[in-house]
C-alpha cells in the first residue's frame, strides 16, 4: 500500500516492516476520537478561511458516514493501514475526492494521537468516577446495615480491639473517596487540548487553538507545541489513579478471602459469585476477589510499563509513544471491569454476625478496657498496663478469658477492682464507649455516614 508519506521514497514498506510499525489493531479503539478531533478541526479551518464552505461540507459529511459505517460495522479494520487516522484520513479521501486532501492542513499525526489519547482518557477517567461512586454506595448501604454488627479490629491480623462491621467497610469508603478525587485532579491536567501543536512546531496558518478546544469541550490549550505533542503525563497519572485504585481493591478482596474462609467464617460469598472444584466436590472458592487481587498486578504493570516507556525520551514526538496506549486500554478495561463486579458480590453476601462477635470473645480484646479502668481510679497507663498484660497471662496460663476471672483473681493482681469491672470490659460497652469522631461506636459510624452520604450527593 501506498503510505501517505511514500513520496519522498523510492521503494515500498516491506510486508514485515509494515505489520511490525501498524498500530490500527490497537488504536482502532480511538476512531471516535478522531473523527470527533477531525470535525472540530475542519470546523475551525473553515471559520478561519482556510477551508471554504464547500469542502468544509464535504468532509463533515464524509466523516460522519464513516462514524455510521464504523459504528454499524460496514467498514471493518481487517487491512494493513498504518494507523486509525490514515484510515480514516484515506477513508474520507476515497469518499469526497481532494477535499478530503485538505484535512490535514495545520495538523501532524503527533497533535491528532495526543488529541485523541486524551480525549478516550477524559471519558475514561469519568467513567471510573461513576463507577467509583456507585461502588461507595454500596458500602454506605451495608454500613447502615451494620453500625451494631461487632467484630474484632485487627493489627498485625491478630485481634486487637473490638471494632463494628460498618467502621471496617467505613475505611474502605474513605480510600475510595479519596480515589474519586484523585480522578478529578487527573483530569483538570488531561483537560488540555493539543491539537495545533502540529508535528512539534506549530503552523504558519491562522489557525484558533482556542475554538477547537471550545468545540471539543477542553478548558484550556498546551501552551508549548514541542510538549503538547510529547506529554504523556496525563497517562501516566491516569495510571497511578488506577494503580492506587487497585491497590485498594485488591485489599478489599483480600479482606473478603480470607473472612470467607473456615478460619474466619465472617461472611459467606453468594453461590452466584463464587466458583467450585472440578475434583474436590466441597470447594467454594471466592474466585472473583482473587482475580480482583490478581488482577491488580496488569494495572501496575501498565504504570511501570509506560514510566519506562516515556523514560529519557528526547523532544518532542518518538514513535516509543505508540507503545503508550495498549497499557492505558487494558488498565482501563481492567479497572471498570473490577469496579462492575465488585458491589454486586458485596451486595449479595450474607454476614456471619454471631461468629464475629465470637471472634471478639477470644483474643483478649478488652485488655485496653481493663487498664484504662484501673487509669480512672488513678493508677497512671502505664502501670495500669503492666497489670493487664498481667491479667492476660493470668488467663493463658488458666484458660480463662478477661471476662470470667474472679473478682478475687483481679484484686489480687490490683485491689482498687470492684465487681464494677465487668460491665466496664463487656466487648460491646466498650465499643459504644469509642464515641469520638471517626471512632467505631455505632453514633459515631452513624455522624460520618451522614457526611458521606452529603458527599455522594455532591459527586454524583
Ligand atoms: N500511531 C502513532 C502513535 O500511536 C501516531 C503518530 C505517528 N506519528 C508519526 N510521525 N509517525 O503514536
Amino acid at each position: 500500500m501506498k503510505q501517505l508519506w511514500g513520496s519522498r521514497f523510492s521503494k515500498q514498506l516491506s510486508k514485515s516492516t509494515n505489520d511490525f510499525n501498524s498500530s490500527l489493531s490497537f488504536d482502532k479503539k480511538l476512531y471516535k476520537y478522531d473523527i470527533k478531533g477531525s470535525l472540530a478541526h475542519a470546523k475551525m479551518l473553515f471559520l478561519q478561511g482556510i477551508l471554504n464552505e464547500e469542502e468544509y461540507n464535504l468532509i463533515e459529511k464524509g466523516l460522519n458516514e464513516i462514524l455510521d459505517e464504523i459504528n454499524s460495522n460496514k467498514i471493518d479494520f481487517d487491512c494493513d493501514f498504518e494507523d486509525i487516522h490514515t484510515f480514516i484520513e484515506k477513508h474520507l479521501t476515497d469518499k469526497i475526492g481532494s477535499a478530503g486532501k485538505k484535512l490535514h492542513t495545520a495538523r501532524s499525526r503527533n497533535d491528532q494521537v495526543a488529541l485523541d489519547f486524551r480525549m478516550y482518557v477524559k471519558d475514561e477517567l469519568n467513567n471510573i468516577n461513576t463507577k467509583l461512586v456507585s461502588l461507595i454506595k454500596t458500602l454506605i448501604n451495608l454500613q447502615k446495615e451494620h453500625t451494631e454488627t461487632v467484630m474484632p479490629g485487627y493489627t498485625h491480623l491478630q485481634r486487637a480491639q473490638a471494632i463494628t462491621f460498618a467502621h471496617h467497610l467505613g475505611a474502605y469508603v474513605e480510600m475510595f473517596k479519596r480515589d474519586v478525587s484523585r480522578i478529578k485532579d487527573t483530569y483538570k491536567r488531561t483537560n488540555s487540548n493539543p491539537l495545533g501543536s502540529c508535528a512539534l512546531a506549530g503552523t504558519t496558518y491562522d489557525i484558533d487553538r482556542y475554538k477547537t478546544a471550545e468545540i471539543l469541550g477542553f478548558n484550556d490549550i498546551c501552551l508549548n507545541s514541542l510538549d503538547g505533542v510529547s506529554d504523556r503525563d496525563f497517562a501516566i497519572e491516569s495510571l497511578s489513579s488506577l494503580s492506587i485504585i487497585m491497590m485498594h481493591l485488591s485489599r478489599l478482596s483480600e479482606e473478603i478471602i480470607l473472612w470467607s474462609s473456615k478460619e474466619f467464617d465472617f461472611i459467606k460469598i453468594d453461590d452466584s459469585y463464587s466458583t467450585g472444584s472440578s475434583l474436590m466436590p466441597q470447594k467454594k472458592n471466592p474466585d472473583i476477589a482473587e482475580l480482583i487481587r490478581g488482577k491488580t498486578g496488569r494495572v501496575y504493570g501498565s504504570l511501570v510499563s509506560l514510566l519506562t516507556v516515556m523514560k529519557s525520551l528526547p523532544l518532542a514526538y518518538n514513535k516509543d509513544m505508540q507503545e503508550d496506549k495498549e497499557p492505558v486500554f487494558n488498565a482501563f478495561e481492567t479497572v471498570s471491569a473490577c469496579l462492575d463486579i465488585l458491589p454486586e458480590m458485596l451486595e449479595t453476601m450474607t454476614v456471619n454476625k454471631d461468629n464475629m462477635l465470637k471472634a471478639c470473645y477470644k483474643g483478649f480484646l478488652n485488655a485496653t478496657d481493663v487498664a484504662d479502668y484501673l487509669v480512672n481510679h488513678g493508677i497512671p497507663f502505664r502501670d495500669s498496663h503492666e497489670i493487664s498484660g498481667n491479667a492476660v497471662r493470668y488467663c493463658i496460663e488458666n484458660n480463662k478469658t478477661l471476662d470470667d476471672m474472679t473478682l478475687e483473681e483481679y484484686k489480687k493482681l490490683n485491689s482498687l477492682f470492684e465487681e464494677d469491672i465487668y460491665s466496664f470490659i463487656d466487648i460491646k460497652k466498650t465499643l459504644e464507649k469509642r464515641k469520638t469522631t471517626g471512632a467505631p461506636s455505632s453514633t459515631a459510624v452513624k455522624e460520618i455516614i451522614k457526611i458521606n452520604e452529603d458527599w455522594i450527593k455532591e459527586n454524583e
